[in-house]
């Protein structure tokens, strides 16, 4: 099937803001030589530590990184069979494909939401953006949307204003406004992280739900495997800015062939974990981003490395069909 979505070798920079000794700002190199393709109706789990590159990623889809970013490669979306690179459209291009192509949620829904408007006004605003319709309609569709992600009394909840709703309601929301033009590819980075575990629980449900109804597409962001497993067909695991492995989900879970993924696995604690002990965790921290290894980006944590590995990128590998890890020495 032809992919939704591809991203084709996306490296994303900053320029430092300090200068170092030889008076050349060094740089900052966030995601390096990334490539991924979303099948239409996948969801695609990205899960990374802190800092991975994985927001910036998501970003970069959408064309709002900052206007510092040094970026390249490519970001084609497949509509209707014909290829458009995101990376080339014009701005008006841009915003239509925003929102009503692909739309995205974030982890903090206040920070997207306005506080000073109904959030009823907020998802139908988001239609009027994208069709000419009647406010009427706009409103009624809104209110239909918030039906559709189980807000309970929508017609009543169309009227509150953020602050009125709880957490969950508001991400909610913030799911209503993404998905009311019916996009294709919904963006949802760390969408539960800010919640409790049992509303998490009940928003990836619904994001299960939806995925299905509207034959969503889904790239899933999140530093926790534990929330990828619940929802994602397939997963890419990033590290300190470049892939390290990527596969069906069951695959990565049973098999994982990166010595990264296997030490990400070994933390995530499951119902026969012996609560006391401490979880296990991967010694040693990220390299610098500014300088990063020339080699393999795990190598100074790494308890398999040889000589070899620092001495460039290894390639990604394909361990087994559509499973691919980059490291030689754990699939030699
Ligand atoms: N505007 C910016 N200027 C300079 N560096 C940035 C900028 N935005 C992000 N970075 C750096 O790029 C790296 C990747 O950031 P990104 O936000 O994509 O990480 P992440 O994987 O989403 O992490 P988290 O799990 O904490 O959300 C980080 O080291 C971050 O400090
Ligand atoms: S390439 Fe080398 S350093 Fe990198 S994960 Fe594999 S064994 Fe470890
Ligand atoms: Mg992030």
């Amino acid at each position: 099937m032809a992919p939704l979505l591809e991203i084709r070798n996306l490296n994303i920079a900053f320029p430092a803001q300090t200068e170092n000794g030889s008076g050349k700002p060094p740089t900052l190199h966030a995601v390096r030589d990334l490539s991924l393709a979303l099948a239409p109706g996948e969801v695609l789990g990205l899960v990374g530590e802190s800092g991975s590159g994985k927001s910036l990623t998501s970003l970069a889809i959408m064309r709002l990184l900052p206007p510092q970013a040094l970026v390249s490669g490519e970001i084609v979306f497949i509509e209707h069979g014909s290829p458009r690179n995101l990376r080339a459209l014009d701005d008006e291009s841009m915003r239509q494909m925003r929102g009503s192509r692909i739309a995205m949620i974030f982890q903090e829904p206040m920070t997207a939401l306005n506080p000073v408007m109904r959030v009823g006004d907020q998802i139908a605003e988001t239609l009027l953006a994208h069709h000419a319709i009647s406010k009427r309609e706009a409103h009624d569709r809104a209110v239909e949307a918030m039906s559709d992600v189980a807000i309970p009394d929508p017609a009543r909840r169309a009227r509150d204003y953020p602050h009125q709703l709880s957490g969950g309601m508001r991400q909610r929301v913030m799911i209503a406004m993404a998905i009311v033009n019916r996009p294709q590819l919904l963006i949802a980075d760390e969408p539960t992280t800010a919640l409790d575990v049992t509303i998490q629980a009940q928003i990836l449900d619904l994001l299960a739900e939806l995925r299905q109804k509207f034959k969503l597409a889904m790239l899933f962001i999140s530093h926790d495997f534990a929330v990828v497993s619940q929802v994602a067909d397939r997963v890419a695991v990033v590290y300190a800015g470049t892939l390290v492995e990527l596969g069906a989900k069951n695959e990565i879970f049973s098999h994982a062939a990166h010595p990264y993924t296997r030490g990400l696995l070994r933390a995530v604690p499951d119902l026969t974990t012996d609560r006391s002990h401490p979880l296990e965790t991967i010694a040693g921290t990220v390299p610098s981003l500014q300088a990063p290894p020339p080699g393999c980006a795990f190598e100074p944590r790494c308890e398999l490395r040889v000589e070899e590995c620092s001495r460039a990128l290894p390639p990604l590998i394909e361990v087994s069909a559509g499973h691919w890890a980059r490291c030689p020495v754990a699939n030699s």
